[in-house]
Formats: C-alpha cells, sequence, structure tokens
C-alpha cells in the first residue's frame, strides 16, 4: 500500500514491537526456531505453550538477556537486536521478573520514587539548578501518586514492600516499570501462584494500565482460564516455534495448539 493514509493511521497500525526469525539454541538444543511475533501498540498480547516451548527464552531475548543466533528486532521501529537489556529498557521496553524484587524496607511509595530517579548522573546535573531540581522530585513524586492510584496501591504508599501480598507485588513490579518511562512492559506468569480471585485482580489491573495509561503489554500465562478474558491477541507456541496466532478463541480452538498441549501432557 502506498502512502495515502495519513501518518496517524499509518502509526496506529504499525506494531510497536516486531520480531522476525527469531532463533536461539542451547549447545544441540534448538529452543527458537525462527520465531516471528508482533505486538500492536496498546493491546495486551499473550504468549502461550507447553512447557519448554521457548516462551520465556522469546522473552529474554526481545529484553536483550540472550542475544540471538538470528532473526531480527524492532522497537518502535528501531533496531534493537543483540542490545544490551539497560539499553533496551531505556527505550520503553521493560520487563518485570517472575519474583518482583522491590527493596523490602522500604515503603511502597519509597519503591517507586527510586524507580523513577534512575539517572543520579541527571539528579546531580541538576542539583546546581535548585529550583529545576526541585521541579523534577515534585514530578517524580506526583507521578508516583498517579502511578499508586492507577495500581489501587495508594492507601498502602506507606507499607514496607516486604509486608506487600503477592498480587500486591506484582502490582508493584509494574508499578515501578511505570516510574522508568516503560511504553511497554513484558511479564513472565504474573498469575503464577495466586489464588483465582487475586490473579484476575492483577489482570483487572493490568487492562487499566492498559486502557488508562496506553501501555503495552506481552504476557507469558499458564492460567488460560483467567488470562484469555483480558487478552487482545494470542500467539500459541511449541517446539520453538509459533503454531498458531490470532483472537483467544481462534488460537483455543486451533487443532495444532489443542494437539501442542496433549501431545506434551505426561
Ligand atoms: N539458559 C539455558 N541453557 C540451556 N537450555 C535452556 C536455557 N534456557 C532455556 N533452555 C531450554 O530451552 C527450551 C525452552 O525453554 P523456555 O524456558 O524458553 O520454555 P518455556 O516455554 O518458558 O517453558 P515453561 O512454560 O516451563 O516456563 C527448554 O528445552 C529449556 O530447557
Ligand atoms: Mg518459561
Amino acid at each position: 500500500m502506498k502512502l495515502t493514509l495519513n501518518e496517524k493511521v499509518v502509526s496506529l497500525s504499525q506494531p510497536i514491537l516486531s520480531a522476525k526469525g527469531i532463533r536461539k539454541a542451547f549447545g544441540g538444543l534448538c529452543a527458537l526456531g525462527g520465531v516471528d511475533i508482533e505486538v500492536s501498540p496498546r493491546m495486551m498480547t499473550m504468549l502461550i505453550g507447553p512447557n519448554g516451548s521457548g516462551k520465556t527464552t522469546f522473552l529474554n531475548v526481545v529484553s536483550g538477556f540472550y542475544k540471538p543466533d538470528g532473526g531480527n528486532i524492532l522497537f518502535e521501529g528501531k533496531e534493537i537486536t543483540g542490545m544490551p537489556p539497560e539499553r533496551i529498557s531505556k527505550m520503553g521496553l521493560v520487563r518485570t521478573f517472575q519474583v518482583p524484587s522491590p527493596f523490602q524496607k522500604l515503603s511502597v511509595l519509597e519503591n517507586l520514587l527510586i524507580a523513577g530517579d534512575r539517572n543520579p548522573g541527571e539528579s546531580f546535573l541538576w542539583a546546581p539548578l535548585r529550583r529545576a531540581w526541585i521541579n523534577r522530585e515534585r514530578e517524580i513524586y506526583e507521578t508516583a501518586m498517579r502511578n499508586l492510584e492507577l495500581l489501587n496501591l495508594s492507601h498502602l504508599k506507606d507499607e514496607p514492600a516486604g509486608t506487600l501480598s503477592g498480587g500486591q507485588l506484582k502490582l508493584l513490579e509494574v508499578g515501578r516499570a511505570l516510574m522508568t518511562g516503560a511504553k511497554m512492559i513484558m511479564m513472565d506468569e504474573p498469575a503464577s501462584g495466586l489464588n483465582p480471585t487475586l490473579a484476575h485482580k492483577v489482570f483487572e489491573h493490568l487492562e487499566k494500565v492498559k486502557k488508562e495509561a496506553g501501555l503495552t503489554f506481552l504476557i507469558i500465562e499458564h492460567r488460560l482460564d483467567i488470562a484469555l478474558q483480558y487478552v487482545d491477541y494470542v500467539y500459541a507456541m511449541a517446539n520453538g516455534t509459533v503454531i498458531s496466532r490470532g483472537k483467544g478463541e481462534e488460537v483455543m480452538s486451533d487443532p495444532r495448539v489443542i494437539e501442542g498441549y496433549l501431545g506434551s501432557a505426561e
């Protein structure tokens, strides 16, 4: 198609993340055998598949923790293939880890403030300009308070992070990611270890962050019964390849997906 559409329409239809032909082997084991995955902006995309199908490896490659053996990755149209994780997260593509690791003894609010002030060099440069520095501190504080509100954590802002429940810790991790200026957040099994009620709460808040703050999510999840109702698009993997993609119902009724799961059952 030629450029007859206006720029806004074109940019809305562009994926925020585009991974093509991603390959990764560990010794003789092919963990990713040419994976193509695109993520649309302001959507929640889910990656499913049986144990060992390559989901976490894919996240590790996209977030820069593993270098791919082949393929390329674009984030907002910019090449990020093989970049170190810190550079990728500074560009706004942020991964939260399966086990959130906030500073246990610091309060919930302090944990967000620290994440927002992650660039000490910048603070140092601001210091001689006192007013600008104060404005910057105030801006971080206000952003933190807004993010706590968004995640329903405001009432816990003065509690030590170590006292939060599993579900609240996952939300705190999202809050910290938001403080770093994340545009897209990747999570590996956010519902794991949570009872169904809490797991739904976590997904409800992710959906709220998506809708109200315009964030994009790429989520790996095994708890399909819970996650499917919140996701916009699904990729199913098996043996290091994508075997199906589409809306949740389409993918779940795809015989290749059903076989992929049954085939891996012990
Ligand atoms: N660092 C590593 N070194 C060697 N092999 C690895 C490494 N990381 C992953 N693998 C292998 O790559 C394959 C894909 O693993 P991966 O962790 O990506 O699967 P997964 O889909 O996330 O599985 P699960 O649902 O169990 O988390 C597996 O066979 C795994 O043993
Ligand atoms: Mg995994």
